[in-house]
C-alpha cells in the first residue's frame, strides 16, 4: 500500500509516495484505516535521521491517526468493525518494571508510532488494542487525528512532571508549531496564569486566545527571561514548558522562580546547552524531562478533550494527493497547531 514517507534519509526533497505492505493485526492488535493522519515536528527529525534509532526503509510518516476499525486480532471482542477511533502512539510494552507500576511513557522499550514503527500517513496502521479510544462525538477526522500526541505530551509535561498548580505561573515557550497551543490550553485550564513567549507577533496572539493572559514576544533587546521577569515582577515562572532546547533553555532557567520547574519536552534548537548551575541552586529550581504520557494521563487528557475543555488546534488539512506539499507545511514559518493529511478514501473530512 501508498504511503507519504522517503526511501533515503535526507531533506524534504527526499520526502515522496512509498509502498510499504500491507498490515494484518496479530493477537490483541487492531487495524485501523487511516481517514486522517497528522504530522509533528518528529517527522522531520525522522527523515533526517535520529541517532541511534534505526528505522526500516522505506518509511511511512505519521504518530496520529484516526479512522475506522476494519479488522481485528482474534482475541480481541469488545471493538466493532467499524468503530470510528482515534490513536494512542505510545506503543508500550506492558510488561516491565515501568509498564507494571502504571508508568508507561517510562517503558523500557517505548515505542512511537511513525518513528520506531511504520507510520499512519498511508492507508492502514495497526496497533494494541489498548491505542484505540473512540472518536468524540461532533469531532472532524482532522480534529481526532490533530489530538492525541500534543495533548498527551503537554498534560503529563505540565501536571504530572511539572506539577503545576491553580494560582502558578506557567511560562509556554513557542507559540505555534504543534505542541504550543495544546500546552497553553493545558496550563490554563489546570488554573495555571499563563504566559506564552514567541518570536511572530500574529502567532503570539492567536495562542493568548487560547487562554494565556500575557503574551510576550522576544526580540534581540527583549530575549524571553528578561520578558518573563518583568511579567512577574521580577519573582520569575514557576513552571516553564520549554521544546526548544540550546537556544532558550539556559535564559528558562534564568527566569525560574525559587522553587521552579523547568520541563523540557524537545530540544529542536539543539540538544547541548551551558547552565549556570549557580541558578539552580540559589533558586533550588529543578530542570525535569518529560515525553509523551502513561496510559492513565493519556485517559485524563483523552477525557477532557471529549468533554470540550480542550479543544485540537488544526493548522490546516491536506487532500491526500497534496501530501508532499502537506509536508513541507509543517516547516513553515507560520504554522500554526497541527497539520493534517487526509486519506484517498471519499469520505474523508465528514
Ligand atoms: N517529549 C515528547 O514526548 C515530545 C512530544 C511532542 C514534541 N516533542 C518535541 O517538542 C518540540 C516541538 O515540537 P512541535 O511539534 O511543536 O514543533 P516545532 O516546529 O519544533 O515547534 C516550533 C516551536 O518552537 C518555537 N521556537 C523555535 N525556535 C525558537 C526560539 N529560538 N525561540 C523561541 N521559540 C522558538 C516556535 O516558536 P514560534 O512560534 O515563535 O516560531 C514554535 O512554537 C520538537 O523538538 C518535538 O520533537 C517532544
Ligand atoms: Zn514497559
Amino acid at each position: 500500500m501508498k504511503g507519504l514517507g522517503f526511501a533515503a534519509h535526507g531533506g524534504p526533497e527526499r520526502v515522496g509516495w512509498v509502498d510499504i505492505p500491507r498490515p494484518e493485526p496479530g493477537p490483541g492488535e487492531v487495524r485501523v484505516r487511516v481517514r486522517a493522519a497528522a504530522f509533528n515536528r518528529l517527522d522531520r527529525f525522522v527523515l533526517e535521521g535520529i541517532p541511534g534509532v534505526p528505522i526500516e526503509l522505506p518509511h511511512v510518516f505519521g504518530s496520529d491517526a484516526a479512522g475506522v476499525v476494519d479488522a481485528v486480532g482474534e482475541d480481541v471482542s469488545d471493538v466493532p468493525l467499524g468503530t470510528e477511533v482515534l490513536v494512542n502512539p505510545a506503543l508500550w510494552d506492558g510488561t516491565c518494571e515501568y509498564c507494571l507500576k502504571g508508568q508507561e511513557s517510562l517503558c523500557r522499550n517505548l515505542r512511537i508510532l511513525g518513528e520506531h514503527t511504520q507510520g499512519s500517513a498511508t492507508e492502514l496502521v495497526v496497533v494494541p488494542r489498548r491505542n484505540v479510544h473512540s472518536k468524540p462525538s461532533g469531532w472532524s477526522w482532522a480534529q481526532a487525528a490533530a489530538a492525541p500526541l500534543v495533548f498527551q505530551t503537554a498534560w503529563r509535561a505540565l501536571r504530572t512532571v511539572g506539577e503545576l498548580r491553580p494560582g502558578e505561573t506557567v511560562a509556554v515557550i513557542g507559540a505555534g508549531g504543534a505542541v504550543a497551543p495544546a500546552a497553553v490550553q493545558i496550563a490554563h485550564r489546570l488554573g495555571g496564569r499563563v504566559a506564552v513567549v514567541g518570536r511572530n507577533a500574529a502567532k503570539v496572539e492567536r495562542a493568548v486566545a487560547l487562554g494565556a493572559e500575557a503574551g510576550l514576544v522576544v526580540s534581540a533587546e527583549r530575549s524571553h527571561d528578561r520578558l518573563l521577569w518583568d511579567w512577574t515582577k521580577k519573582r520569575g515562572v514557576d513552571v516553564i514548558f520549554d521544546s526548544v532546547g540550546a537556544e532558550t533553555v539556559p535564559r528558562s532557567l534564568r527566569a525560574l522562580a525559587r522553587g521552579g520547574r523547568l520541563v523540557v519536552i524537545g530540544a529542536t534548537e539543539g540538544p547541548d546547552v551551558e547552565l549556570d548551575l549557580r541558578t539552580l541552586f540559589w533558586r533550588q529550581g529543578s530542570i525535569r524531562g518529560s515525553t509523551m504520557a502513561s496510559r492513565a494521563e493519556f485517559d485524563q487528557v483523552y477525557a477532557e478533550l471529549a468533554q470540550g475543555h480542550l479543544v485540537p488546534v488544526v493548522d490546516s488539512e491536506w487532500e491526500w494527493e497534496k501530501g508532499v506539499d502537506a509536508f513541507r507545511r509543517l516547516g513553515a514559518p507560520d504554522v500554526f497547531g497541527k497539520v493534517v493529511l487526509r486519506t484517498s478514501v471519499s469520505d474523508v473530512g465528514t
